[in-house]
């Protein structure tokens, strides 16, 4: 066999190889979380307003039936209801804080935006069967984040007497 052939069967192999190892890689591209995390409700997070925290304390149920959720199906029932609570939440608080003048109102709803940003992405990526289960710990961890500072912020500002310590 001469150089030439040669190096046209290794290419071959190789593509055979590469042709094989991508089908394995879409046939495992979901893989899902694990089921062991789990975000628990404080009475600390509250701010103050029965509305928001009725709706936070019904978005943990649902951020754990997220993290819960074990197929593409369940996935996306979930990411669907999150999101839409999250969007149906983030309106209210926003036209809360416009009736109340709040001052850090533009930082808080760019905030909101980031977070239904991060969960369209999400969203996306489950549907693509990108699903990266990253992705939806980020989202739970700003989210998270978000209720312990910003919406705090608006607690305080709703009651100045409110401590600080919100952990
Ligand atoms: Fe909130
Ligand atoms: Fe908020």
């Amino acid at each position: 066999m001469d150089r030439r052939a040669a190096l046209a069967m290794t290419t071959g192999v190789f593509m055979v190889i590469a042709a094989a190892l991508s089908l394995l890689a879409m046939s495992f591209s979901i893989s899902l979380p694990k089921g062991n995390m789990k975000i628990i409700w404080k009475d600390s997070y509250r701010v103050g307003n029965e509305t928001i925290d009725r709706e936070h304390e019904a978005q943990f149920a649902m951020g754990n039936e997220l993290l819960a959720a074990k197929d593409r199906a369940s996935l996306t029932a979930c990411a669907m209801n999150f999101y839409k609570h999250l969007r149906k939440h983030f309106e209210g608080e926003e036209k809360l804080m416009r009736e109340l003048g709040f001052s850090d109102y533009l930082r808080h709803r760019e905030s909101h935006n980031q977070l239904i940003t991060l969960i369209n992405g999400m969203s996306e990526s489950i549907a693509a069967d990108r699903w990266d289960p990253q992705s939806l710990h980020n989202v739970i961890t700003i989210w998270t984040d978000h209720i312990l500072h910003a919406d705090s912020k608006l607690a305080r500002y709703i009651d100045p007497h409110r401590p600080l310590d919100t952990q």
